[in-house]
């Protein structure tokens, strides 16, 4: 692509020659469409429009050193987003569907994977939402599936660089038995107030705490949360946190190299005793935490970082993700 400057991609929208579109009507999924244009038709009474019934997914694909793309755990996302549907009353897309839809967008789009070697790659949006119209609050009984790409550029344009973080209490991004375990828009739109605030004090983004105690961490902006402390990887354990694919894949790496994990709940004040902190998540892989600021208590918590095992953990998942390394959870496919 002559007039793409893959260095200095931001992880934003650019336009790409093709996206796909699939209906879900009179309870089953139709043929899958291919379309050039970057705009839909929809009903103006849509579930979607009114009552949030919409999830998506987030997903990389990676041009290797051996010209092979590469997509990353697109299984989990397509669990993920069947969980998400269940969780607010939508139509589930099949396993199968998922993976067509994926391997499909990402061919017809093979031109806007970056090269090997920019950091940039190719982001996968998939999003589901209620298309049939309602005016109750009743579920859908029609559902359209869109799939698009995106080049994004690395998230962190000198690298791998650290951020500080601001505790809130003031907002809370989902409720305990709520809705914050799926990858519903509804969750999304709960946080922009309070990361907003956070991005104009100078922050990368918020701390979370659970909505009931205020005593616990919760997520990091749109992404888990996670620790080393001695030779152990700590995450949170919460009804209310999103199942992230990269905690997964960093708690399985961790193991693998030698460290204990846990998933249990974190006090605040545990941040104290902590080497390294992070936020973790498919845009960035890891955003080393270098300090959180506690603004009610005037307290800052301060972390090594870049740690050394934070570097560890996203220099080898981002080597299996670009195929410089030996897969060897199977957690890559080759997209021919
Ligand atoms: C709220 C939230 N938490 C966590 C994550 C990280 O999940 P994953 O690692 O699957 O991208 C995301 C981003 O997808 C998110 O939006």
């Amino acid at each position: 692509m002559e007039n793409i400057n893959w260095g200095e991609l931001p992880f934003g929208y650019v336009k790409t020659d093709y996206n796909l579109r699939c209906y879900y009507r009179n309870g089953k999924w139709g043929e899958i469409e291919t379309s050039s244009s970057e705009f839909l038709n929809i009903h103006m009474a849509a579930t979607a429009l009114h009552y949030g019934q919409e999830s998506f997914e987030g997903l990389k694909a990676f041009m290797g050193k051996d010209g092979k793309i590469r997509l990353f755990r697109w299984e989990e996302n397509a669990k993920r987003m069947q969980n998400s549907a269940k969780g607010i009353m939508m139509a589930e897309p099949t396993i199968e569907l998922f993976k067509k839809m994926t391997f499909e967008v990402i061919k017809l789009n093979k031109k806007f994977v970056p090269p090997y070697g920019t950091g940039a790659s190719l982001y996968i949006r998939p999003v589901l939402f209620g298309s049939g119209p309602q005016v109750g609050v009743k579920p859908a009984g029609e559902y359209m599936l869109v799939f698009f790409v995106t080049p994004v550029g690395p998230y962190f344009k000198e690298g791998f660089s650290p951020v500080s973080m601001l505790v809130t209490r003031e907002f809370d991004r989902a409720a305990p038995l709520g809705t914050g375990k799926y990858k519903v828009g509804g969750n999304y739109a709960a946080s922009l107030t309070s990361m907003e605030k956070a991005h104009n004090s100078g922050f990368a983004n918020v701390l979370y705490l659970d909505a009931k105690e205020k005593k616990y961490i919760d997520e990091c902006g749109p992404a888990n949360f996670f620790a080393i402390k001695d030779s152990t990887y700590v995450t949170p354990k919460s009804d209310s946190i999103l199942p992230s694919i990269t905690n997964m894949s960093l708690i399985t790496l961790a193991e693998d190299m030698g460290l204990k994990t846990e998933r249990r709940k974190i006090e605040l004040e545990e941040l104290d005793t902590f080497d390294e902190a992070g936020a973790c998540g498919t845009a960035a892989v890891i955003s080393p935490i270098k300090s959180i600021f506690d603004d009610d208590n005037k307290k800052e918590y301060k972390f090594n970082s870049p740690g050394e095992i934070s570097k560890k953990l996203y220099n080898i998942l981002t080597s299996i993700q670009n195929g410089d390394v030996e897969d060897k959870f199977n957690w890559v496919d080759i997209v021919e």
